[in-house]
């Protein structure tokens, strides 16, 4: 008897030459990862009853939020719209406070207009297919794939960034996992080798070990992974080298001085652009720069005691960072403006206030 586990045992017996192509390791992996997530896939709302409507809604919500924070959110959506119909129904603002706190309101918006698409050219039912599920919009070929394989089980990929890395590892890919051109690499490789029958369990057994054992941050889990006989990050020892991404740019930094403007009771918010970051959201009244608590004692024409200093806060979007103070200002007149006064009440039942405001709303 030796001490060396059955894993082990198998890389010894492997050459350290790679004389097995992409397409051979990622079929050797097919069985192994199947029967793995027989035994270890979560219990998740979406997978219990994967019909189109719920993995659409429950995949563009876990494109930038975790599983556990989606939950709940999944049920709420779910419970207040719960078909394509009341989704293309729903007003801008109602579902913003539906999607309050994912954050990326984008995602919400492309929701609803899809929705619109979906009862006008499809009959209410979400297509069939990967191509034209590709054509609505905010579904790109990810979240088609997710789709057409999780809820019609047609063979197609479904290639995030859990799935990239994994596939790296794997294959001993050294491509830059950020570029267009690498994805879809990956997405014909697996189009090529992924079995005919149970795509959306392929798929998500895929995503499943990227998340909870192929670990993006951190060491992988390899002795847990039924991959790792095959893997060459494993053999090699490259976890921490692949997957390979270019750093991005750095964001640009922008200060904001945010004004929580308090009237009678009412605090003042305005609705943001229709277009740009958190367009046609609520928001405080404020101003670029960190401006001083003389300047809006001044501004809004009262003593300097009426002007409170609130913590300040950060928030971190795709290309901007938001560094903020904040001011608390006991009016004694209206100003003018175009503003909404609104009660404590109201911005936590009726207006959605984006998560930047978070810190600020708590002090209404
Ligand atoms: N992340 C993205 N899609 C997922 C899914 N279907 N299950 C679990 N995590 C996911």
């Amino acid at each position: 008897m030796n001490n060396y586990s059955f894993y082990d045992q198998l890389q010894m017996l492997e050459p350290k030459k790679d004389e097995f192509s992409k397409g051979e390791r990622l079929r050797a992996m097919e069985k192994p990862l199947l029967s793995w997530y027989k035994g270890h896939a979560r219990i998740l709302p979406w997978r219990e009853n994967p019909e189109p409507y719920r993995v659409w809604i429950s995949e563009i919500m876990l494109q930038q939020t975790r599983v556990e924070a989606v939950k709940p959110y999944f049920e709420r959506f779910m419970e207040a719209l719960p078909d394509t119909a009341a989704l293309a129904a729903v007003s801008e603002d109602r579902l913003f406070k539906l999607w309050e706190g994912l954050g990326y309101y984008n995602r919400a918006r492309n929701l609803k207009k899809a929705a619109g698409v979906v009862m006008e050219q499809y009959g209410g039912v979400l297509p069939a297919s990967w191509e034209e599920l590709k054509k609505l919009p905010g579904i790109g070929s990810y979240t088609a794939g997710a789709i057409a394989s999780i809820a019609y089980g047609i063979p197609v990929p479904a290639v995030d960034g859990n799935v990239l890395r994994v596939i790296s590892r794997v294959t001993g890919s050294r491509e830059d996992i950020l570029k267009q051109s690498v994805k879809k690499q990956m997405e014909d490789l697996l189009l090529g080798v992924m079995p005919r029958e149970g795509a959306g369990n392929y798929n998500q057994a895929l995503i499943e070990i990227g998340a909870i054992v192929c670990v993006p941050n951190g060491e992988p889990l390899c002795r847990e992974c039924p991959m790792a006989s095959v893997c060459i990050a494993r053999r090699d020892g490259l976890t921490k080298e692949i997957p390979v991404k270019t750093p991005k740019k750095a964001r640009r930094i922008e200060k904001k001085t945010i004004l929580v403007l308090d009237w009678k009771g009412r605090t003042a918010i305005r609705k943001r652009e229709d277009s740009g970051l958190l367009a046609s959201l609520y928001e405080f009244p404020n101003e670029d720069g960190w401006l001083e608590e003389e300047a809006l004692a001044e501004t809004y024409r009262v003593p300097l005691t009426a002007v409170r200093c609130l913590p300040e806060a950060k928030h971190i979007f795709s290309h901007v960072e938001w560094h903020m103070r904040g001011f608390a200002v006991e009016l004694q007149e209206k100003p003018a403006g175009d503003y909404l006064w609104v009660t404590p009440e109201e911005i936590r039942e009726t207006y959605s206030l984006p998560g930047a405001f978070k810190v600020y709303t708590m002090s209404t």
